[in-house]
């Protein structure tokens, strides 16, 4: 009998894959997947707990899988992710009409879970049971994600992370490679390594080793990894990056505070002399290296002056863009109890400044491109515009270039006729 899925995904690139690998061992299950929740035999939401619009969110959607359900009693709802692992039970209690409850080191039982018929439980809280092995529903054919670790052991302040997804635990070197060798067969050209803190990856190689080896299979053009922790950066990571022709110039290197104090609460370990100066390091190493940032802003105890260092530090650094946020208190972190937390205007202003900052920085760095070639990997049709096609330079900006006969996954070599705010326009030069 066909059965059909509906898989809503919260939160980061980790979770999307995830959510990958849900799909892959469904169908192998006979499940298909829809896009309609009403129609759907099973509801799974991958949630995301790391700030609490997420969280938000997640439960009014939540919230509407009761009607649905009063009209198709047969349907099932499972909570997956990092909420399922930190509240466990409690969904139960809160949404009754939760079936299953399942966390992101439980993919693996998924089989089993779903066909139980009685509401079931699945938190992991072995570390070493990560299962690697299981099929993945890619959403790409181009573009592939690859876990390469697991967990995260910062515990910087603020963060839920290592309580959702526990310690760190590397996949073994030769299992990632067999992966990525398949990948290739099947076409794939772009790669990116995911672990939270994917630099300080070790297994019976560092993470400058696993680059070297993975440079190695052929067919595949492009390695990126997300997201790297500034103390984990490495001058034999940089040198790596700066040899390896198929490992892309791009780091996403959260500095999240300019300020020394505010860095010492969020239990980052480095100054941001420190951070600057691997900053410095690494564009003298990789030449046009593209380099971006999370911050956050309104940390508790954050004073107008640490805040005026985080802007000098933006100006200082010129990130290629950023991500930030406002800090949002996470029940269980060490943030939560600290004093002085900041009012929501505070925060709204303080993150509205670095935004606005940022954004010329960006403009004004895209803006610096125009006439310089680069080569380009065809994602596809540009969302906004039709007629044109959508690519990535290494350096992951996005350039839309008029349209040619070009497939999803060539390469193309252009020139960027006009940097925008958030993308560039281009011309081919040369395919
Ligand atoms: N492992 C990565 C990413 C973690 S989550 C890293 O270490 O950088 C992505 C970003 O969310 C973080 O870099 C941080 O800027 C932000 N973030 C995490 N917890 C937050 C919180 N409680 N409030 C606001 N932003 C938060
Ligand atoms: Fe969270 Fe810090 Fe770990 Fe990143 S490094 S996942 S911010 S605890
Ligand atoms: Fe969110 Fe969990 Fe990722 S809290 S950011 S989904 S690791």
């Amino acid at each position: 009998m066909m059965k059909t899925v509906f898989i809503r995904t919260f939160g980061c690139q980790m979770n999307v894959h995830d959510s990958e690998k849900m799909l892959g061992v469904l169908q192998k299950d006979g499940y298909f997947e829809t896009h309609d929740p009403r129609k759907a035999d099973l509801i799974i939401f991958n949630t995301c707990g790391i700030r609490q619009k997420a969280e938000q969110k997640f439960y009014s959607e939540l919230g509407k899988t009761k009607s649905y359900k009063k009209r198709r009693p047969e349907m099932k709802v499972a909570v997956a992710g990092c909420i399922a692992q930190h509240e466990g039970g409690n969904l139960f209690t809160r949404a009754p009409y939760v079936d299953f409850v399942f966390g992101p080191q439980n993919i693996h039982m998924l089989h089993d879970i779903v066909s139980r018929r009685n509401r079931s439980l699945a938190l992991e809280d072995n570390p070493d049971i990560a299962k690697e092995d299981l099929p993945v529903k890619r959403g790409d054919e181009v573009k592939a994600w690859v876990t390469i670790m697991y967990g995260c052991n910062n515990y910087c302040s603020y963060c839920v992370v290592p309580y959702t997804r526990g310690r760190e635990r590397s996949r073994s070197s030769e299992n990632i490679c067999a992966e990525i060798k398949e990948l290739a067969e099947q076409g794939y050209k772009e790669i990116t390594l995911l672990g939270q803190n994917v630099n300080s990856y070790r297994s019976d190689i560092n993470f400058p080793g696993l680059l070297r080896r993975l440079e190695r299979v052929g067919g595949i053009e492009r390695i990126r990894f997300v997201t790297s922790h500034p103390g984990d950066l490495s001058d034999e990571l940089m040198d790596a990056i700066a040899e390896l022709t198929k490992v892309c110039e791009h780091i996403h290197l959260p500095l999240q505070s300019g300020s020394n104090n505010v860095l010492r609460l969020m239990n980052r370990r480095y100054t941001y002399e420190e951070y600057m100066k691997k900053v410095l390091r690494l564009r003298d190493k990789v030449q046009g290296i593209a380099i971006t940032s999370d911050i956050i802003a309104g940390f508790p105890g954050e004073t107008e002056e640490d805040h005026i260092h985080t802007v000098k530090a933006l100006k200082e650094i010129e990130f290629d863009g950023i991500f930030a946020f406002k800090f949002s208190s996470r029940p269980g972190t060490r943030a939560e109890e600290m004093k002085g937390h900041l009012s929501k205007e505070v925060k709204s202003e303080r993150l509205q400044q670095i935004l606005e900052i940022q954004e010329e920085i960006t403009e004004k760095k895209n803006r610096s491109l125009e006439g310089t070639t680069h080569e380009i990997l065809i994602e596809g049709e540009s969302v906004t515009d039709k007629g044109k096609l959508t690519g990535r330079t290494r350096t992951n900006k996005i350039v839309n270039i008029p349209k040619v006969e070009s497939e999803k996954g060539t390469v193309l070599h252009v020139e960027i006729t006009r940097g925008r705010q958030h993308s560039l326009e281009g011309k081919v030069i040369k395919e």
